[in-house]
């Protein structure tokens, strides 16, 4: 039974409905049953939002809360979401329809790390003395950006709102929080849970609704200062250009077609698990997903032959079974993206070794078994474009010079894997990639402290790590003293 489902807007840590009393449903994608209608933000319900944060940076209650009190309400609010992981993973795992072993044991424990860990940024942050010419003494302050809005993606709804609202929470900015109008439900209990735990009105809102209605006011609106984005590149290009309007300051972190690159000197079974992983974990829908996966002659036909076996063995089923490994699709819209994806495989020529159809569980829901297209070449539309789905495309490649420039081959820039036993050449091929991040013999790593984000139109600015932190949701400002010359 879910808990706590939370179906209005959140705004000046107060439940209201959107003013024209709109709502959109949300759905179960495992089930097809719908969870709640939620309130649906419009032009209107923003300006609230926006007003209520701007009060809080005017306010003494928030933006002259001392830095260790504002720490130590982020190392609560980690407290809180610990607590309440259960439920938390229960509602990420009925709105998005991932396996609940993944919400629960994957994303809810790096949820609260990340809070943690820019807790502890919170009262780090300072300026400089600078050593200028004259009789002055000049220094610098840090100072938050100001309102930020932040802009999230369906696929790890909890997980990527904190990768953006935890750094810009520990800068001292007020947050509006726009989640994805196919899992708006965590995000708005992490709301309520950040006042319960002290956060003053207006230091996080959260306006659930439509990307071209909710997220298009909050780009366009005059007093937001920054806007922090993660989804389609697609978007992203009108997030920058209507962005431009009032110059907001603005980070993009964008989809992917990234290269898990396995060379014929690979330990054949980690390479294995790790393409298997690389692709299939969060049933695809991870920007970083490895869905192009090169493989070196040699070991081409072992591979591919392991590889699908593997796929075939992905159990798709209920996300409550303990067992599932493939949960639902997020939407029918998404499945349906997919379902052409491999209808584009067959077409172009790709052959299909596993996977590749439409399925239910117990007769519902929006499922895909685990999908390997193997002699795929650069050209299809498989190996360009970002499919977001359980669907990896094998690349054979002649040596590793052929590798690196085939994972070159792309716009993207997001993620890469590189499968070898010899250091030199792995850490040769890091350098050679570009992506904002390289997995040597592993995948899919994150941590709080490790900055992630995109090359090329994978997008600019990074998630996690202090000096990104800093970048984003700080602003400098230069201080001069006239001393007695
Ligand atoms: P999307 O880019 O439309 O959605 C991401 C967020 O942007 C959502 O909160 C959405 O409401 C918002 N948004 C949409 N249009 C907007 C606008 N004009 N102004 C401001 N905000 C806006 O992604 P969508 O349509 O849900 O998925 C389509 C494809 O995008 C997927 O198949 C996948 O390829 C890619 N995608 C990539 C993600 C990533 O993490 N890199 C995440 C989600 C989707
Ligand atoms: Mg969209």
């Amino acid at each position: 039974m879910l808990q706590n489902v939370r179906n209005r807007m959140w705004i000046g840590n107060e439940w209201v409905d959107a003013n024209d009393g709109g709502t959109f449903e949300t759905v179960n994608p495992a089930t097809g049953e719908r969870i709640a209608d939620v309130a649906s933000a419009q032009a209107a319900d923003v300006d609230k939002a926006v007003a209520s944060a701007r009060a809080a940076m005017v306010d003494k209650g928030w933006r002259g809360m001392n830095p260790h009190k504002r720490s130590k309400l982020l190392w609560k609010l980690a407290d809180a979401i610990e607590a309440n992981a259960d439920e938390l993973g229960a509602l990420e795992t009925a709105d998005n329809g991932k396996p609940y072993f993944e919400a629960r044991k994957v994303d809810l424990p790096s949820v609260v790390e990340n809070f943690r860990y820019f807790a502890g940024l919170a009262d780090k942050i300072q300026g400089d003395t600078i050593p200028v010419a004259g009789p002055f003494l000049n220094y610098t302050l840090r100072e938050p950006v100001g309102v930020v809005g932040c802009i999230t993606p369906w696929n790890f709804p909890l997980s990527l709102a904190a990768w953006k609202v935890a750094p810009a929470l520990a800068c001292g900015n007020a947050v509006i929080l726009k989640p994805a109008e196919q899992t708006p439900l965590t995000a708005l209990r992490l709301g309520e849970l950040a006042a319960e735990v002290g956060f003053p009105p207006g230091a996080l809102n959260v306006v659930p609704g439509f990307g071209e209605s909710a997220g298009a006011a909050l780009v366009r609106h005059p007093d937001v200062d920054a806007i922090a984005f993660t989804g389609s590149t697609e978007v992203g290009k009108i997030v920058m250009r209507e962005a431009a309007e009032t110059l907001k300051k603005v980070s993009l972190e964008l989809g992917g077609k990234s290269p898990n690159i396995v060379l014929a000197d690979a330990d054949l079974k980690s390479a294995v698990r790790g393409a298997s992983t690389g692709i299939f974990y969060g049933k695809g829908e991870v920007c970083a997903a490895g869905s192009r996966v090169l493989v070196e002659r040699p070991i081409y036909d072992e591979f591919v032959a392991a590889f699908a076996e593997r796929a075939s063995k992905a159990t798709v089923g209920d996300p409550m079974d303990e067992g599932t490994r493939l949960g639902a699709i997020v939407s029918e819209e998404q499945l349906d993206r997919v379902m052409a994806y491999v209808e584009a495989g067959k077409a172009e020529g790709a052959r299909l070794v596993s996977g590749g159809e439409r399925t239910t569980v117990d007769g519902k829901g929006n499922f895909v078994t685990a999908t390997v297209f193997a002699d795929v070449a650069s050209e299809m539309r498989i190996a360009r474009e970002e499919i977001f789905g359980p669907v990896a495309a094998v690349i054979p490649v002649d040596d590793v010079e052929d590798a690196i420039r085939t994972a070159n081959d792309t716009i993207y820039g997001l993620a890469a894997g590189v499968w070898t036993r010899d250091i030199g050449k792995a850490h040769r091929v890091a350098r050679e990639i570009q992506a904002g991040t390289v997995w040597i013999n592993t995948y899919n790593q994150y941590d709080s402290a490790s900055p992630f984000g995109g090359y090329k139109q994978s997008g600019f600015g990074r998630d996690l790590g202090y000096a990104a932190a800093l970048d984003k949701y700080t602003q400098t400002k230069s201080v001069w003293v006239a001393v007695d010359g």
